[in-house]
């Protein structure tokens, strides 16, 4: 058994995680985990009224909230130090003076109780959050990976051994969710807002575009987001559980398109979601359905291992440090850190 603890403060929640894992098997894949602790303190509240993320904002917050959240997390696992056998942390993408705050804890933490760290690529986290909800999935596995930062598909041969399949040429997903939310007065962060009006919408009383639809694997989300406030303003009346029921199935359309497009131009075995978009209500259920009837292995991974959390963190941490060993205490932070160089 090994126990690991991870940090993640790549943006705004600060995350501390406990994860025991069970790694008597052998194998490239994750080993069976138990997440003993997650949690996640949210920084939305002090950025809401700035309409987005405030970076030296966001690394004050992290800062006075770690040793908190980590102390919720110990006590959460009921685990005291001693009981830790390694420590990973984000070191990118994100927020460079988020990242170090996280990272500079955990290499402390590391050298302090004499255990190795880990830096993990918060993307590969994010893939990760798959495996530890379904460890045996199968493989090769095409993920959606739709965030506040990132809209990609990633072909997963297998841990570690990733391919870009597409990616967006202008804005990620959920930046589109959050910007077409700003327009409407919906608050901080867009996407949970506009998912609980659209519950109440018709999905077909607007024909928004769907951009690129037709062509490859990349994503184009800014004309839609143009489309929406444009009409929006031709017609000031619109109620705003119409527009966004119709622009989310917009969206949807074109995730769920291209992803089942990517599962067939590769012959994967499986599909899954991740990332912030995931934890959209139309996304899971057109994405449920559309995997389904493919007849291939998926995954809707819960709620809370799609937003940013440190459960996903720890799980790529493991993996990685079964695989390659541990980080140099030298390791640092990069905020454009990649999933495949
Ligand atoms: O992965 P995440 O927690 O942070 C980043 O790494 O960016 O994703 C945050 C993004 C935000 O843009 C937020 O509006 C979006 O995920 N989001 C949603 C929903 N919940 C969060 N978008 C659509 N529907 C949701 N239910
Ligand atoms: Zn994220």
């Amino acid at each position: 058994m090994t126990t690991i603890l991870a940090l993640e403060s790549s943006c705004d929640e600060t995350s501390v995680a406990v994860l025991r894992l069970d790694d008597s098997l052998d194998g490239v894949g994750m080993a069976p985990a138990e997440v003993l602790a997650n949690v996640v303190s949210s920084q939305v509240d002090i950025h809401a009224r700035f309409g987005g993320v405030v970076p030296e904002v966001a690394s004050r917050a992290h800062l006075e909230m770690l040793e908190a959240v980590i102390g919720e997390a110990l006590e959460t696992a009921d685990i005291d130090p001693s009981g830790i056998d390694a420590v990973a942390a984000t070191c990118g993408p994100g927020l460079i003076g988020a990242l170090l705050v996280g990272v500079s804890a955990a290499k402390a933490l590391a050298l302090a109780w004499g255990v190795p760290y880990i830096g993990v690529n918060h993307m590969e986290g994010h893939l990760f959050a798959t495996f530890l909800e379904k460890p045996d999935i199968e493989l090769p596995m095409v993920v959606l990976l739709v965030s506040g930062g990132h809209t990609m598909l990633v072909h997963v041969i297998e841990p570690g051994c990733y391919a870009i399949l597409g990616s967006t040429v202008d804005d990620a997903a959920g930046e589109a969710f959050d910007k077409v939310a700003r327009y409407l007065d919906l608050g901080y962060p867009g996407g949970p807002a506009i998912d609980r009006l659209a519950a109440n919408g018709n999905r077909e009383a607007v024909k928004f575009p769907r951009g690129m639809i037709d062509e490859g694997l990349d994503f184009s989300f800014s004309g839609m987001k143009t489309a929406v406030i444009n009409f929006v303003r031709r017609h000031p009346q619109v109620n705003d559980e119409d527009l966004s029921a119709s622009f989310q199935e917009a969206v949807v359309d074109v995730l769920v398109e291209k992803t089942m497009r990517a599962v067939s131009q590769t012959g994967a075995r499986s599909a899954a979601l991740g990332g912030g978009v995931a934890a959209n209500s139309r996304l899971r259920e057109r994405f449920a359905e559309a995997a389904s009837a493919a007849g291939i292995d998926y995954l809707v991974p819960s709620r809370a291992y799609c937003t940013d959390n440190a459960a996903m963190i720890a799980a790529a941490g493991q993996w990685r440090l079964k695989a390659y060993g541990p980080t140099g205490l030298d390791g640092g932070a990069n905020p454009g850190l990649r999933l495949v160089s």
